[in-house]
């Protein structure tokens, strides 16, 4: 009689297994060990491993450099706000969603809460305390006091923050520029129009703070 792919021993002691079954699993050993195999090929051999534990990190913040003892898993967020106490970046969801933690990244707006302290590294860190220049407010810093943009405050940093950032890269920005940078931020005292309004004004006036023009 042929054999069918059921055919399987008859001894009671071993499990009953087809040939089919015999074979896939045989396939699947040897394509799992010939992918470990190319993930250790591919791991570069000199590749450190960080952490878990707390270990040294250097990043460059408003001009300075701080060196602090970190869990590899921490956030920007986190860091800037405990332990180097920078409390004027704010955590309001923690998941990218309202962009209280906005900072910049050599320049460019990033959400904090989303950024490993770690990936920093080499970067310059600009946080809303860093903006002024000494005792002179940044002109959308100023406009937005000039102008009434803000009622409890909590989502202020961020988005002077983007607004800010905006009006360095194109002092020319019109309400619709505004309007998009400043599109992923909430505020639920519902200042836009002043923010939209204050930010319209930084830029007529210049746009730029003195250090970065
Ligand atoms: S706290 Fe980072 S996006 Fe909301
Ligand atoms: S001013 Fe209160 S959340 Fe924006």
């Amino acid at each position: 009689m042929a054999p069918t792919d059921d055919d399987s021993d008859s001894n009671p002691i071993l499990p009953r297994l087809s040939r089919r079954a015999f074979f896939t699993g045989a396939g699947a050993s040897a394509l799992t060990a010939t992918l470990a195999r190319s993930v250790a090929e591919a791991a570069p051999a000199s590749a450190a491993v960080v952490g878990p534990e707390p270990v040294p990190l250097s990043l460059s913040i408003n001009g300075r450099t701080v060196t602090v003892q970190a869990d590899p898993s921490t956030t920007l967020a986190e860091l800037l706000r405990n332990p180097l106490e920078l409390t004027g970046t704010k955590v309001g969801c923690d998941r990218g969603a309202c962009s209280a933690c906005t900072v910049w990244l050599d320049g460019e707006v990033a959400a904090s809460c989303m950024t490993l302290a770690f990936d920093a590294r080499g970067r310059k860190v600009t946080t809303i305390e860093g903006l002024a220049q000494g005792d002179e407010l940044h002109p959308v810093q100023r406009a937005f006091v000039e102008n009434d943009a803000m009622q409890c405050g909590f989502c202020t940093p961020g988005m002077v923050m983007s607004c800010a950032a905006l009006v360095e890269r194109n002092p020319q920005c019109t309400l619709d520029d505004v309007k998009q940078a400043v599109s992923g931020h909430l505020c639920r005292c519902g200042t836009y129009p002043n923010v939209f309004k204050a930010t319209l004004a930084a830029a007529k006036g210049g746009g730029k703070a003195k250090g970065n023009s």
